[in-house]
């Protein structure tokens, strides 16, 4: 008997600047448009895998087998889709059918708050697989960092598509896009030019409207884009501000910057209004929010922005040198629209680590 071998990852959940919404038909998990995300350094998940031998005749059967803890809790029902990540990375790595898989994770950021913990969830995950696999690779196959971080990113995104954006500390952007020549469908790729100053040193403020469960899952939502009227104008728009976006980060350019963050978010939730079943993630307090920022930012040109996921909690992104400013408008003006006043702040641009 081999001894039980155990790789832990910490990785960060995401915050996308241009949306991904919808994907390909054919293969799986493949954007129907390019994106690009901040990391949120500080709102993360810390995955343990332990790789258990399995008894011989157990091995021999092509079952994936696997355990799953959330908090310390196990979690019979995120079972089926951990073992639908692990059948989809099988192909690449045949060894998830040899062992029993201990899986342990949690997110450093309270349970029901609408924050997507699948991204830092799913990225902390293929990290972990990933490592195992460079492990018992031969010496001359050995895998450069940067490759690593592509099968990380891959595998991350069979679970969860915006899940492959969170394994950078830079920028990640998914998706082909003329606007980045290493860019691909399979993985995300690190937005590795210098960005300018002005869009440098941003952090982002997780307004929680509300902490329920979402009534149509992102998963669905995607799938709702297979017969929406405005689909292919929408990724086409996506591509455009893909284009403009990598540009405008580049150069500084702040009001163009917020302007097409904020179109970002209103056209991933004009889709959803528009889909059929049309539906609405958005609630009275995510619009009072808004509008709070739109008068404030009017009255004082501080650099700031909302975006939002696929939820009703805004994401006020920030220049960090007004962080003051930023924190007494949110204490004063914006708590108010908050469920039990709760806000979660995060700087941005951390990488994943192994522990
Ligand atoms: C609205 O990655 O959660 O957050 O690939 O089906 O797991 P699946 O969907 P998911 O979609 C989230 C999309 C988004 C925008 C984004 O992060 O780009």
């Amino acid at each position: 008997m081999t001894e039980n071998k155990i790789v832990t990852y910490k990785c960060p959940s995401n915050i996308a600047l241009v949306k991904y919404w919808g994907k390909k038909t054919g293969g799986v998990q493949l954007p129907a448009n390019p994106s690009i995300s901040w990391s949120l350094s500080d709102l993360h998940a810390t995955t343990t895998v332990t790789r258990i031998e399995k008894v011989e005749s157990k091995a021999l059967e092509n079952q994936i087998s696997l355990e799953f803890y959330l908090g310390g809790e196990s979690k019979t029902s995120f079972e089926p889709k951990i073992k639908q990540f692990l059948e989809r990375i099988a192909p690449m790595m045949p060894q998830v059918y040899l062992y029993h898989w201990k899986i342990e994770s949690q997110n450093n950021f309270p349970h029901g708050t609408g924050i997507a913990s699948s991204a830092a969830g799913f990225g902390a995950l293929a990290l972990c697989f990933a490592d195992f696999q460079r492990d018992s690779l031969e010496q001359e196959q050995n895998w450069s960092d940067e490759e690593f971080l592509k099968i990380a990113s891959k595998y991350a995104r069979l679970g969860s598509g915006s899940a492959c954006r969170s394994v950078y500390g830079k920028p990640g952007i998914w998706g082909e896009t003329k606007a980045w020549i290493e860019s691909s469908d399979e993985f995300a790729v690190p937005f590795t030019a210098n960005v300018h100053p002005t869009l440098a040193n941003w952090a982002d403020a997780v307004l929680i409207v509300d902490d329920g469960e979402k009534s149509v899952s992102s998963t669905q939502g995607h799938d709702l884009l297979k017969n929406h009227p405005y689909a292919s104008s929408r990724y086409q728009q996506a591509e455009n501000n893909m284009v403009r976006l990598l540009e405008i980060m580049q150069m500084g350019n702040l009001s163009e910057f917020i302007s097409l963050v904020e179109s970002e978010a209103l056209q991933l939730h004009a889709m959803m209004m528009s889909s059929e079943p049309y539906y609405l993630l958005i609630r009275p307090n995510t619009v009072a929010i808004i509008e709070k920022i739109w008068n404030k930012r009017k009255e004082n040109q501080w650099p700031m922005a909302f975006t939002l996921d696929a939820g009703a909690n805004v994401h006020l992104l920030y220049d960090k040198s007004y962080s003051l400013q930023v924190m007494n408008f949110i204490e004063t003006e914006l708590l108010v629209h908050c469920k039990n006043n709760l806000y979660l702040c995060s700087d941005l641009g951390a990488a994943p680590q192994k522990l």
